[in-house]
């Protein structure tokens, strides 16, 4: 039987964090085996709200292959590969841009969203307009038929099955319907100010942090704010430091930690302290892992050429079927 195909993109707007690891990354390397995995940068996305200042959007591409293949992406298993290697995207992009109609991207919620609340870019430009559209073209160039994703992004994934089927309608079934896979164990991980991790708020623990910085960070932590003292009882319910050590902690010594905090025995600083303990050890392999990878100069570039070799006779078989039902082929 041959295999279904999981594809996911990661846009490159910068290393990736614990949020990444627990939220998608370790789902991404489960499905490695059960499924043909293709996992691409998608640099074109990370263009389309950062058009202004893009220095960086190279170097993050690479550094997402290093942290990727250090976390476990096999890129003998998995087919790793940058979006604007595959300039067909675009083309695809333009022919799935005739069939859909502008409300359907209008009414996109975090097109909406990101609008209102994104004051400091400007994303009034055509492609930003795009980027769901884009997402469609990134999953169906490959027949993509399942797309590990967060909540957000389901919108994304209802509008592609919308227009695949419009597409399909009009030119026949080439294209296949994707499924949005909802991370079974995809949890959410608080920053350091107990807000989601994320970059954009300035409390993320990178994966690739060294020991130091983890440790640095983790002493700023927010715990329960109502616990000003350590003889004050504290909620690990609402503690971040104890949401990150359920993650990468001994159950044992989280559970003694929930006890403690509770009965105020034991302070917040202890917990620190033990945390970054436990994370620097969780983490150290993929750390050293990382740390090789980056001493081989060109290893993240040999990685995505390989992969866009690898996803291309895909890509160009169903390119030739699009463009025939079209009749924007040769017709010679
Ligand atoms: N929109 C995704 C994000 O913001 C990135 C992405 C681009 C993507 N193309 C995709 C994800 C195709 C899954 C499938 O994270």
């Amino acid at each position: 039987m041959t295999k279904k195909r999981v594809l996911t993109g990661y846009r490159p707007t910068g290393r990736l964090t614990l949020g990444h690891w627990f939220g998608n990354l370790l789902n991404m390397l489960e499905l490695q085996g059960p499924f043909e995995a293709y996992y691409f940068v998608a640099d074109w996305h990370a263009l389309t709200s950062d058009w202004q200042d893009t220095h960086a959007i190279r170097q993050y591409a690479e550094e997402n292959v290093l942290d990727w293949v250090a976390a476990g992406i096999d890129p003998e298993k998995s087919v790793i590969y940058r979006q604007s290697d595959v300039p067909e995207v675009a083309e695809l992009t333009m022919y799935l841009s005739m069939v859909t109609p502008m409300p359907w991207l209008e009414r996109v919620p975090s097109y909406k969203e990101q609008r209102e609340q994104i004051t400091d870019k400007d994303l009034g430009n055509v492609g930003f307009f795009l980027y769901p559209l884009m997402q469609a073209a990134d999953i169906t160039i490959v027949r993509g038929d399942v797309v590990p994703v967060g909540e957000d992004q389901l919108p994304h994934l209802e509008l592609t099955r919308e227009v695949v089927r419009r597409f399909n309608n009009q030119y026949g079934s080439l294209l296949v319907e994707p499924e949005g896979l909802i991370a079974k164990q995809g949890a959410r991980v608080p920053g350091t100010d107990g807000r989601k991790m994320s970059k954009s708020y300035g409390n993320a623990i990178y994966l690739s942090d060294s020991e130091e910085e983890t440790a640095a960070k983790v002493m700023s932590m927010v715990t329960d704010p109502a616990r000003k003292l350590k003889t004050d009882p504290g909620d690990p319910d609402i503690c971040p430091l104890h949401q990150i050590h359920q993650l990468v902690g001994d159950p044992a010594d989280v559970a003694e930690f929930d006890r403690c905090c509770r009965v105020a025995e034991c302070g917040c600083v202890a917990h620190k302290r033990k945390l970054i303990e436990d994370l620097n050890a969780y983490l150290r392999p993929f750390r050293e892992r990382r740390i090789e990878l980056a001493e081989q100069p060109g290893y993240a570039w040999e990685v995505l050429t390989a992969g866009a070799d690898r996803v291309r006779p895909a890509v160009e078989e169903l390119m030739g079927t699009v463009r025939e039902a079209m009749h924007i082929d040769a017709g010679r």
